[in-house]
């Protein structure tokens, strides 16, 4: 079962974690299972460790599972992070932002000393966009026909993301909208990253490259560990 293997690579990832560390809390299911099992190394192990979330979601599961919160302004480098991610290549180069959290992902991951990403092994890919993956983009509400636009213009196909259980579009944690675009597969993410990037209205990108340091890809049975060869 997907949840077994997630637990299992998040277990994994959570060792990182030690005395007085500031740790980045991802956002997503596969996190969810580090934020609780963190919690509970605090309680055990009386470890003065802070969390900084990613998203309100990850903020209330820390509060519930006992992590104490606090900020970038106060902490402003963070010892790991620990995130899910919604695709990973060989290279760890990642797809995020399914949970629409990927802006604020993206600035703790790019304030911490090491980038844990945790996943069950389905999210393993040859290449970014496999699959038909959309790549979700966060955009100012105001610029939302010029960036759908802009983003046909570099050869996507954007999609409105349409909230479940409301009516109209996403509104994420920073009261922005978000497309999720289609690219088919992905040769150079890097330069498509700095293109979309480019587009005025554009907050951020779901493409994670060069961030990551480890990655845990959990099976009903195992975990496996790939770690970056080069900084
Ligand atoms: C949140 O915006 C995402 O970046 C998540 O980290 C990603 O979607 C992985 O989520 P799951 O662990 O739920 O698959």
């Amino acid at each position: 079962m997907a949840q077994v293997a997630k637990k299992k690579a998040a277990l994994e990832a959570v060792k990182h974690v030690k005395d007085n560390f500031i740790v980045g809390l991802g956002s997503g299911s596969t996190t969810a299972f580090a934020i609780e099992a963190l919690g509970e190394r605090i309680k055990q192990e009386n470890l003065h460790v802070m969390g900084v979330p990613t998203s309100y979601q990850a903020f209330l599961l820390a509060v519930e599972s006992g992590v104490p919160i606090t900020t970038l302004e106060e902490h402003p480098v963070v010892d790991v992070t620990i995130d899910g991610a919604d695709q990973i290549t060989p290279e760890l180069h990642l797809i995020k932002g399914m949970g629409a959290a990927l802006a604020r992902e993206k600035i703790v991951a790019s304030a911490s000393k090491l980038n844990v990403i945790v996943a069950d092994k389905q999210k393993r890919v040859r290449v970014l966009g496999e699959g038909n993956q959309v790549v979700p983009i966060e955009v100012l509400p105001f610029a939302i026909s010029l960036v759908k636009r802009k983003i046909v213009d570099v050869g996507g196909v954007p999609v409105l993301r349409e909230g479940k259980g409301k009516l109209g579009p996403v509104i994420t944690d920073n009261g922005n909208a978000l497309f999720d675009a289609s690219f088919g597969e992905i040769g150079n993410p890097a330069e498509l990253d700095v293109r979309l990037k480019m587009i005025p209205g554009v907050v951020e990108t779901g493409f994670f490259i060069g961030l990551t340091d480890i990655v845990y890809l959990g099976t009903d049975s195992s975990v496996e560990k790939i770690e970056r060869l080069s900084k």
